[in-house]
């Protein structure tokens, strides 16, 4: 048995029509239940639902044997995982925003309000910005309003959290989709199983019409 753990949240819902499109049938009974661990219907995979943050530490520490969730999550992580696959689900960008209108910093400590402090540090970094990431964990678009930050890095999807909070893209900083991450040790220890995962969800992407 292969156990997977999906992202909760944004990438949840493309995450399961995904696996029912490769033929993986989960159970409604299950679904409709606040159980966050249980069996598909063949009893091949175990699925676990976690909190995207979460998903690499399953799969690093061979918990899960593979993952399903987003590249910004992966980058940030630094986790040491194959991604053998690009789920095409849940399409957004990492990127700067600030207030609509508001003048660039030209001297002084830039503050970046983030969920992603070390892709955020990477990327001011490699322009030589010097700043001062601020973490938070979720409403990130409140920061630059309420005068705790300059500006943000978080995603954007629609672009509707930055446009009713009166903030902007400035620079994009990547493209993220949902991937499939898999321990390194069970793509070797198991691999006709995760090669048949790999499989079916290839050919389900090919379906899903992106
Ligand atoms: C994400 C992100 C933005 C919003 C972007 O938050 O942090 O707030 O979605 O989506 P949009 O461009 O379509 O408006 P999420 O819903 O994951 O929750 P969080 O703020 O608690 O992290």
């Amino acid at each position: 048995m292969l156990t997977v753990a999906v992202a909760k949240g944004r990438m949840q819902q493309d995450a399961l029509r995904l696996l029912e499109r490769a033929g993986i049938r989960l159970s409604g009974d299950d679904l409709a239940s606040r159980r966050l661990a249980f069996a598909d219907e063949s009893g091949r995979y175990r699925f676990i639902f976690v909190k995207p943050a979460d998903v690499p530490v399953y799969v690093e520490h061979g918990i899960a044997d593979c993952g399903m969730v987003g590249r910004d999550v992966l980058l940030e992580s630094e986790a040491d995982l194959l991604q053998p696959l690009d789920l095409k689900i849940a399409r957004c960008r990492l990127a700067v925003a600030a207030p609509r209108g508001a003048r660039t910093r030209e001297s002084g400590l830039l503050h970046v309000a983030t969920k992603y402090p070390r892709t955020s540090a990477a990327h001011f970094g490699a322009k030589g910005v010097p700043v001062e990431i601020i973490e938070l964990s979720g409403s990130v678009e409140l920061a630059p309003l309420l005068g705790l930050a300059d500006c943000i890095v978080d995603l954007v999807e629609t672009g509707r959290t930055l446009e009713e909070n009166g903030l902007a893209v400035v620079e994009t900083i990547t493209e993220s989709t949902g991937r499939l991450a898999v321990n390194r040790a069970s793509y070797q220890l198991k691999s006709e199983a995760v090669a048949a995962l790999i499989d079916v969800l290839t050919r389900a992407v090919g379906d899903f019409g992106f």
